[in-house]
């Protein structure tokens, strides 16, 4: 997120430059209303891409004469897509014919321009009545460790259904980030009918019916949604699309549980970025810090809070040869999670494609895995900086040269 993102409290607005009330006027009237500064983009196309990817509560959109021009067309249609945002528009003039087919685009008032501050505060005021804010929506935790083979899927898999199992009867989904084939497909083994491949596909057009019917409500009660199953469709999301699926989960799910690949794929950068929290998995040995070091190092420089980050001590031992001060300091901050290490009931969960709880509820992992998820269903939301990210553009993305 950029520094002047909101924070997870505050409403979108987005308006088109011209559109006949100015940035000052706008902000003068939202800012009271719990709106950030509103975003202002060139032209009804952007608005349009704009809603393809994320959720405002409003929108400002000029109104063609008529109502008439595909590209109004386009609007109208993702504006049916988005029954959370609501839209005013606004025209040269009350054309009988462009006032008609404003409101049946979906278009909640219209004004004329240029216009003057007290009916734009009037038709605010009556558009916010019929809105329902979305105040609960629910939480991301992205599962991430800079190498393979550190426990990341076995965790995303595990807190999933610790979460799912807590006494709110919480809805969970899990989503399979991964594009190696060793993600939660492999170790739930599922064989969805549908996954993120189909998701890919479906980009421009993605609702909340369609991510719905990909995902496969396993019987333990976590609704999955699983990675594609053609290995060649590596990196299959874009930038955009993932962040359009995390949103869209977020509307109907209290958790969302993300395993992910280790290296900066698409839908990783989106998934890091929108997560309320990230829990960076590493192990008690040289090179699993090293590399969890510069992974915090590259989270540091994005301006991810520290709170934004939960480490996970995975596989821990007695007969660690690094104790877990030396970690600590290796890495600069303390170890929020240490998960013991039981080889047996990890490999034979996966082995018959079980949950770890479900293969061994007697392991000293299943506590542990709990005492985890307790720490990150149990704490407030976190400031702009290490955020949840909602409304943000996606600034690993940009570090990382990727297109919106
Ligand atoms: N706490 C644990 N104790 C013992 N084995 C574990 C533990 N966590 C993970 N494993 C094992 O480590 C291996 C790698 O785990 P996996 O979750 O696939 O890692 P990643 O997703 O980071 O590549 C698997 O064989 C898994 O069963
Ligand atoms: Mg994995």
């Amino acid at each position: 997120m950029s520094p002047s993102a909101p924070k997870s409290s505050q409403l979108l607005a987005i308006a088109v430059h011209g559109v006949g009330a100015t940035e000052d006027l706008l902000n003068e009237v939202l800012g009271p209303r719990g709106f950030s500064p509103v975003v202002m983009v060139t032209s009804l196309a952007e608005l349009t891409s704009q809603l393809r990817t994320r959720t405002p509560t409003l929108v400002l959109a000029p109104i063609p004469v008529g109502a008439a021009t595909s590209e109004f067309t386009l609007f109208e249609s993702e504006l049916r897509r988005n029954p959370g945002t609501a839209a005013i528009g606004i025209a040269p003039n009350k054309d009988a014919d462009t006032v008609l087919a404003a409101m049946r685009a979906g278009v909640l008032e219209f004004l004329v321009a240029p216009v003057p501050p007290a009916e734009l505060a009037a038709a605010v005021s009556r558009v916010m009545s019929h809105v329902s804010v979305p105040s609960n929506l629910g939480r991301v935790f992205t599962v991430y460790s800079a190498k393979g083979g550190l426990g990341t899927t076995t965790i995303a898999v595990s807190l999933a259904w610790s979460l799912a199992h807590r006494k709110s009867s919480p809805r969970v989904a899990l989503v399979d980030f991964t594009t190696t084939g060793a993600g939660v497909r492999v170790m739930l083994d599922l064989q969805p009918l549908y996954d993120l491949g189909s998701v890919a596909n479906k980009s421009g057009t993605l609702d909340t019916d369609f991510l719905r019917s990909c995902m496969l409500r396993h019987d333990e009660g976590v609704h999955v949604l699983a990675a594609a199953e053609e290995l060649d469709a590596v990196d299959p999301l874009s930038v955009a699309t993932a962040g359009r699926v995390l949103e869209l989960l977020r509307q109907q799910f209290d958790f969302i549980v993300v395993d992910t690949d280790h290296h900066f794929a698409d839908q990783t950068l989106s998934a890091l970025d929108l997560a309320d929290r990230i829990v960076l998995v590493t192990q008690a040995d040289v090179s699993a810090l090293r590399s969890s070091q510069r992974s915090l190092g590259v989270f540091s420089r994005l301006g991810y809070s520290p709170e934004k980050i939960t480490v996970a001590l995975n596989r821990r031992t007695d007969r660690d040869r690094v104790a877990v001060a030396d970690a600590e300091r290796v890495l600069g901050r303390l170890i929020d999670s240490k998960l013991p290490n039981d080889y047996g009931t990890c490999a034979d969960a996966m082995t018959y494609g079980r949950f770890v709880q479900q293969q061994s509820p007697a392991s000293p992992f299943v506590p542990a895995i709990s005492a985890l998820a307790t720490t990150l269903s149990g704490d407030v939301s976190i400031d702009a900086n290490g955020s949840n990210g909602s409304y943000g553009p996606s600034r690993l993305a940009r570090l990382f040269g990727r297109k919106q």
